[in-house]
């Protein structure tokens, strides 16, 4: 059986919220544990026990957070063979989809499982501290529910 792991960073809350949204909709039907990380408090290799990988993070000046660039490239050097992933960022409205694409393109080519249109989201914020924007929390369990249904299978 498949397990996943959300792994994130959040300065204000934010991306921590999306990305416990994201697990209840992973683990809806109770087929795939889940667990929700702090890319603080992980390493690598722990991302890696999990075949379904997701990682979170808030925009900062259209980049994932530093934290996650490095887990990036850690994850870049090992064998990702058989590995699932999907990412989701917060942001501002205009900058919709432009952490998450960085992501997948640090991954994509040790991954061919990772094409797209790759599963992802971008969950808007009111301001730099927050809050969500009304409305838009509902996209991290959407997306959890996306990767039970498409990405649940064996590898
Ligand atoms: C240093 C910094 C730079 C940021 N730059 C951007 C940006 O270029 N584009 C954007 O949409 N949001 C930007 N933001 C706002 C973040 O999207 C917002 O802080 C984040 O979604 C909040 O998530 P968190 O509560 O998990 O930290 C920036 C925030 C910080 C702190």
């Amino acid at each position: 059986m498949p397990t996943a792991i959300v792994v994130y960073d959040s300065w204000y809350g934010c991306t921590q919220t999306v990305a416990e949204e994201v697990a209840r909709g992973l683990s809806a039907d109770g087929r795939i544990p889940t667990v929700v990380t702090n890319v603080r408090d992980t390493t690598p290799e722990q991302v890696l026990h999990h075949e379904i990988i997701v990682i979170g993070s808030p925009d900062h000046f259209g980049e994932p957070t530093t934290r996650i660039q490095a887990l990036l490239r850690s994850l870049r050097s090992r064998d990702l063979r058989g590995k699932r992933f999907a990412f989701f960022d917060t942001c501002f409205q205009s900058d919709r989809g432009k952490v998450t694409a960085k992501m997948e393109a640090a991954l994509r080519d040790r991954n061919p499982l990772i094409s797209p249109p790759f599963l992802q989201t971008s969950v808007v914020v009111e301001g730099a501290h927050g809050p969500i924007r009304p409305g838009e929390i509902s996209k991290g369990r959407a997306l959890g529910q996306m990767i039970r249904t498409s990405l649940a299978l064996p590898v």
